[in-house]
């Protein structure tokens, strides 16, 4: 499949959770413009994503977030070869958003048509990158992110192998759910990265939950973990870095343990980082010192929820032929295979 040379620039459009996100993307690999509206901020004082507002406030900007990702591109939408929409998983509500605006434009102005699955976007960030000439099959994936934990073999373009994942909470929901009880700022995951480098990763001795057999996690336990041994101390007194770092180390060592199990089993020519976790520096760290194989991964503006991954991966759908029909239904809780 890398031998089809064929052209494509995707306007693609990503609102699966708490981002209201488009770009155009070139070939599979060219960011022409990646507008991210974060709605953060707005979800803060919930500490989560509160799904009616999160998909109330795409439906407010996705015009012009659409908008402002065909102008930075210098593009009208006759340029654009195919639009490009995040179909699952996600929320529905905020899915249907996205989807409903793709194929709006694409009735509009006769358009092909894709819906993408969100995991394979986060998997297709990395031909984003400068590493894109490097990439070679077979490649291990973790995909780490607030709904995910997944290792997946990939041996051609679309062509996956789920070899395991998360059986309870995802590892960015493990930080998120920490990062609450230690009373951090909501996103959980980058505060617990910031505040983790003051602390004492030995302080506390977490629960690693690396089962002996197979390339599965479990990181609910660790979550529990931390609740109670914060119980022992008083709110006031809480050795918050302490506790961040120690968290962080013992879900970084679960992840590292069975990636290299899995990049030793395979004979990958290396991993890939994807998803908002993989935006944590000492995942980031650990997995380059421990691993046998090059460890990649995206800028930290690619980890994280965007619509230029959604426009990657589509880019090997188009070229290979595939097209959707309008009537494409949101699948909330899509599986990648
Ligand atoms: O990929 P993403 O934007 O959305 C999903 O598809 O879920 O990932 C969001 C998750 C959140 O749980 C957030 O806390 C986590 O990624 N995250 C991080 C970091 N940056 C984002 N976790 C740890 N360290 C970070 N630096
Ligand atoms: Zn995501």
């Amino acid at each position: 499949m890398n031998a089809i040379k064929q052209n494509s620039r995707i306007l693609a459009i990503e609102t699966s959770c708490d981002e209201t996100s488009a770009a155009v993307v070139e070939d599979g690999r060219t960011i022409l413009s990646n507008i991210i509206a974060s709605q953060v901020d707005l979800h803060a004082q919930f500490g989560g994503v509160f799904p009616e507002v999160a998909s109330r406030k795409h439906v407010e900007v996705i015009h012009a977030v659409v908008q402002q990702a065909l102008e930075e591109a210098h593009m009208g939408l006759d340029d654009i070869d195919c639009i490009a929409v995040t179909r699952g998983p996600g929320l529905v509500g905020s899915l249907l958003v996205g989807v409903n605006m793709a194929k709006g434009l694409a009735l509009a102005r006769n358009k092909p048509f894709l819906g993408i699955n969100h995991i394979e976007g986060h998997i297709y960030s990395l031909w984003l990158t400068e590493y894109v000439d490097e990439i070679e099959f077979p490649l291990l994936t973790l995909v780490v992110s607030g709904g995910h934990t997944e290792l997946y073999l990939m041996t051609d373009h679309g062509q996956y192998q789920h070899l395991g994942g998360t059986l309870d909470d995802a590892a960015g929901e493990a930080f998120d759910k920490v990062g609450r009880v230690l009373g951090l700022p909501f996103p959980g995951g980058p505060a617990i990265d910031k505040l983790a480098p003051s602390g004492s990763a030995t302080a506390f001795k977490f629960p690693r939950a690396v089962m002996e057999d197979g390339y599965n996690f479990s990181f609910s336990g660790l979550k529990t973990a931390v609740s109670r041994q914060i119980k022992h101390f008083n709110k006031t007194k809480l050795p918050v870095e302490d506790l961040a770092a120690s968290f962080q180390t013992a879900v970084v060592e679960a992840l590292v343990t069975k990636t290299e199990r899995a990049a030793s089993a395979y004979g990958v020519t290396a991993v890939h980082l994807a998803g908002g976790v993989s935006a944590n520096r000492e995942l980031r760290r650990t997995m380059t010192e421990q691993l046998s194989v090059p460890v990649r991964y995206p800028p930290p503006i690619l980890c994280t929820d965007n619509a230029a991954m959604i426009g990657a991966a589509a880019h090997w759908h188009f070229v290979n032929g595939h097209r959707d029909a309008l009537n494409l239904d949101v699948i909330p809780s899509l599986q990648l295979i």
